[in-house]
């Protein structure tokens, strides 16, 4: 247990010698990295650079005390309010004039769909590594999706690709901010205005992202979040529909919502529909609950998450050949699910398999091939017997397979670990500073 022996010697010794620590900083470091020297990879049977405890590292969703209590209320007093009083405290949050809460994302995006009311076999675009959700509703309204590719830094749309793509047929362009990073909306509005075409976009990993100090949700003419229990806004289940106009709003409302359309205004086409169209998305109050408590501290938490990883990013990307999810400095990310690396093997002079795999030896054990989502082969978008048009794939998607190749998606932890996350770092530095062996 040569680390943990280091470890306890500093400790014993720190009294001594903190004084001379603080006189010559620069001898820290270069006593820890002559420490790292000597060590021996953990998987060539060395010590684990990780020794704390992982448990309770990436548990999530975290509720306290105000979710309990608020859960608690429904269940005493049941009601729908709930389910109004989110869409008003969502509304303020996010200043955007209408939204209309959901039972998922997914409904939700069905929902926005419907609103589209666009020609039978209008083109969307769309990327094509993103979660199925976001594209399989089309096929119930005879929507074709165009897969864009995506670009290989941000795992976003690719703008140039989709440029490439644009058809007589388009009509709209629908990205996804993948993990949290913004896709570059900037560009994209810019590319639609241009081109007559809609904006909308799957914001379902972004609660609280920004571009430009513009909410991501608040870009698009409609816009979908999910609350379902990964997510930076976790209600267990649930969604959220955003439109900037009140058409689209009660379109997309009386689709899954019965008894509703008596709150539309008297000219609304919609208001003589009281059973709604058919489908129910209405929302669980108590996940509506839920969803209101997470709102309110839903700043502290992206600011927390995004810190830590910070403090460990800003480390670990300064060694050869390891980058991360590429950020703009006009962007405030959030981060969901994982914290996205990529290898240039070239550079750090080991394979991204080979790393990975001491890494893991290391106890970096959250650590994954962090492939693209790519929904391409999967039968569903490749037989026709689903669609009304097939979904346009290109023969190739580059962006999405340079990911493939280069990902490493590292766990996150969901509350403050520092001295986890000080061993990450430390993990990461012996890995590097032994590749040669490797
Ligand atoms: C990008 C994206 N869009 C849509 C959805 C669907 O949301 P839900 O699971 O709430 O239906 C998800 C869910 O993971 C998602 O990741």
């Amino acid at each position: 247990m040569k680390t943990a022996k280091t470890r306890r010697t500093f400790i014993k010794s720190a009294g001594v010698a903190a004084g001379g620590l603080l006189m010559a900083p620069s001898t820290i470091s270069m006593a820890g990295t002559h420490r790292k020297d000597k060590e021996t990879l953990a998987l060539n049977g060395g010590a684990k650079a990780i020794t704390a405890s992982q448990d309770d590292a990436t548990t999530w969703p975290r509720y306290g005390a105000e979710e309990e209590k608020a859960v608690l209320e429904v269940l005493r007093k049941p009601s729908y309010t709930p389910i109004d009083a989110l869409e008003e405290d969502w509304k303020k949050h996010f200043n955007v004039p209408y939204c209309k809460a959901h039972c998922n994302g997914t409904s939700s995006i069905s929902a926005l769909y419907f609103a589209l009311d666009l020609p039978a076999g209008s083109e969307i675009m769309v990327p094509c590594a993103t979660y199925w959700a976001h594209i399989t509703p089309m096929r119930f309204f005879d929507l074709v999706p165009v897969m864009i590719d995506i670009n290989p830094v941000t795992l976003n749309m690719d703008v140039e690709d989709l440029k490439r793509k644009l058809t007589k047929n388009t009509k709209a362009v629908f990205p996804v901010h993948w993990l949290g990073m913004p896709a570059d909306l900037d560009h994209i509005s810019d590319f639609c205005n241009e081109k007559g075409l809609i904006l909308l976009e799957d914001a379902c990993h972004a609660h609280g992202a920004s571009m430009h100090g513009k909410f991501m949700g608040s870009w698009g003419r409609m816009a979908c979040f999910s609350f379902q229990a990964s997510k930076p806004l976790p209600a267990i289940e649930g969604g959220m529909g955003i439109y900037q106009n009140l058409e689209d709003y009660e379109r997309a409302t009386i689709l899954g919502h019965y008894l509703f359309s008596s709150r539309f205004r008297d000219t609304s086409k919609y208001s003589k529909y009281n059973y709604g169209l058919g489908l129910k998305f209405r929302m669980h109050p108590m996940a509506a609950e839920l969803a209101r408590c997470q709102l309110e501290t839903l700043d502290k938490r992206n600011a927390m998450l995004k810190a830590q990883i910070r403090r460990l990013n800003d480390r670990i990307t300064q060694l050869p050949g390891l980058y991360e999810q590429q950020n703009r400095p006009d962007v405030d990310r959030v981060y969901y699910y994982r914290n996205q690396l990529f290898l240039n093997e070239t550079e750090a002079g080991m394979s991204r398999d080979t790393c990975v795999k001491a890494l893991k030896a290391e106890g970096v054990s959250l650590v994954s091939a962090g492939k693209a989502q790519f929904l391409c082969d999967d039968p569903l978008f490749r037989e026709a017997k689903w669609w009304h048009h097939l979904p346009v794939i290109a023969d190739k998607f580059p962006g999405a397979r340079e990911v493939d190749k280069r990902g490493i998606g590292l766990d996150f932890f969901t509350k403050e670990m520092p001295e986890l996350n000080e061993q990450y770092i430390t993990a990461f530095e012996k890995v590097w500073e032994h590749r040669k062996e490797l």
